[in-house]
């Protein structure tokens, strides 16, 4: 994508768009599943969707093989109406209602109980059915020593063994899997070491001889990035080959038929680097000594968590920029009113308006996140056979105030 592709895409479609790169998410699907296999070749993924839910991105997905990684009913709708089949969902997250739980039951997704309330809920939906027999998973909450979760069944309280206990005690009820999942800053091999270790402890405690369906071990890895961005974080940026290589012998080991399936759940990991952010330089301000460059672009479009990690970019001068403009140091900021929508602090160049910067690795908790916060969101495009076409359309005015009674 050069200068002059910017100036095309910007006629029909505005100065700021998405750009989804379906080819490297493919490249990730398939360089995670050969990592994995290379130890145990029962591995898959199931794609977290709140981490982005482009549907053009979920059907790819669904179509390389992987699980559909849902929380919430919005979700899982979402699943069905790309295409999922239900019993390739799985349902995760705090907050159910009885009638997700009962719809998830029926059609055989796999669905993880996250705590007693809800095993309650699950008990009188299965005790209405005596002549079904259901199957459940549970969501496994033991101690880590960088976070105190608030999910799952903990471990050691008894609560996951009572779960696990009464539920199998039920004449048309059986527990199948073993779930876990923590967000940890630190996405450490030797934090992976432990979860493989816990839920293998775990699944030999609670079905002994029997062998469960499934082991999944949530997301929370690293993706690939490149080395402005990875010398921000505080421990070593772990490939998938490492991961790997962390935990599925670990499961081999204790399952050395491979028979329960490994399943992952990456978000980060497999969509920061699919998806990139252009945004065009509107005008340079010098406010007394400090420069800013405003751009047709957010912080809620590149990192609405507000993270403090400096974005990579790549800059991408307009031809006048070839004159010679002088080198300062741009904060390049946003359309908003915010005096911290800064998408890049102290950017040491030369720019100009009429510009672009593109904002690399975005892909993870940004377009999901955007809030409809003074600016509708921009457009999604995705390069597919040489030709572009829109993945989501620009929002418009309507979209936001569409559910507002203007008298
Ligand atoms: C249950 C579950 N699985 C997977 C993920 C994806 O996590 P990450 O994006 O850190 O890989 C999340 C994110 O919160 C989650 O809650």
């Amino acid at each position: 994508m050069n200068y002059t592709d910017l100036l095309q895409l910007e006629k029909a479609y505005g100065s700021a768009f998405f750009i989804l790169d379906e080819k490297q998410l493919s490249k990730n699907y398939h360089r995670f599943i050969k990592a994995f296999s290379q130890y145990y070749p029962h591995i898959n993924i199931g794609y977290s969707y709140k981490t982005n839910y482009i549907p053009s991105l979920l059907q790819q997905m669904d179509k390389l093989g992987a699980y559909a990684e849902v929380v919430s009913q919005m979700e899982y709708q979402l699943a069905l109406k790309c295409g999922v089949q239900a019993n390739r969902i799985i349902f995760n997250g705090p907050y159910k209602t009885s009638s997700d739980l009962s719809y998830a039951l029926e059609h055989q997704s796999m669905l993880h109980i996250d705590n007693l309330a809800e095993m309650q809920q699950i008990l009188e939906i299965i005790q209405t059915r005596p002549t079904h027999s259901f199957k459940v998973g549970l969501r496994c909450n033991f101690a880590l020593d960088d976070l105190d979760s608030r999910f799952g069944l903990c471990l050691e309280n008894g609560d996951l063994a009572h779960a696990f206990k009464t539920l199998n005690q039920q004449p048309n009820c059986q527990v199948v899997g073993l779930h876990c999942h923590y967000t940890t800053a630190k996405r450490t091999l030797a934090s992976f070491r432990y979860r493989a270790m816990k839920m293998v402890e775990i699944s030999q405690q609670l079905f002994q001889d029997r062998v469960p369906a499934y082991l999944n071990l949530g997301g929370g890895i690293f993706g690939t990035m490149d080395e402005q961005m990875a010398s921000q974080f505080d421990c070593p940026i772990p490939s998938y080959e490492e991961y790997a290589q962390a935990i599925a012998p670990i499961i081999k080991q204790a399952y050395p038929d491979a028979a329960p399936e490994l399943i992952m759940e990456p978000g980060v990991g497999l969509v920061a680097n699919v998806v990139h952010f252009y945004s065009k330089i509107m005008y340079l301000k010098v406010i007394r000594n400090h420069h800013y460059a405003v751009c047709s672009g957010s912080i809620f479009n590149v990192k609405p968590s507000l993270h403090k990690k400096y974005l990579s970019i790549e800059h991408m001068p307009c031809a006048e920029n070839k004159k010679e403009a002088s080198k300062e140091y741009y904060d390049i900021v946003g359309y908003t009113c915010l005096e911290w929508d800064t998408l890049l602090e102290k950017y040491h160049g030369t720019l100009m308006a009429g510009d672009y910067i593109k904002f690399l690795n975005i892909g993870a908790y940004s377009i999901v996140f955007k809030p409809p916060f003074i600016e509708p969101a921009p457009p999604i495009l995705s390069l597919n056979n040489e030709q572009m076409i829109v993945v989501k359309q620009a929002e418009t005015f309507a979209d936001i105030f569409r559910n507002y009674s203007i008298r």
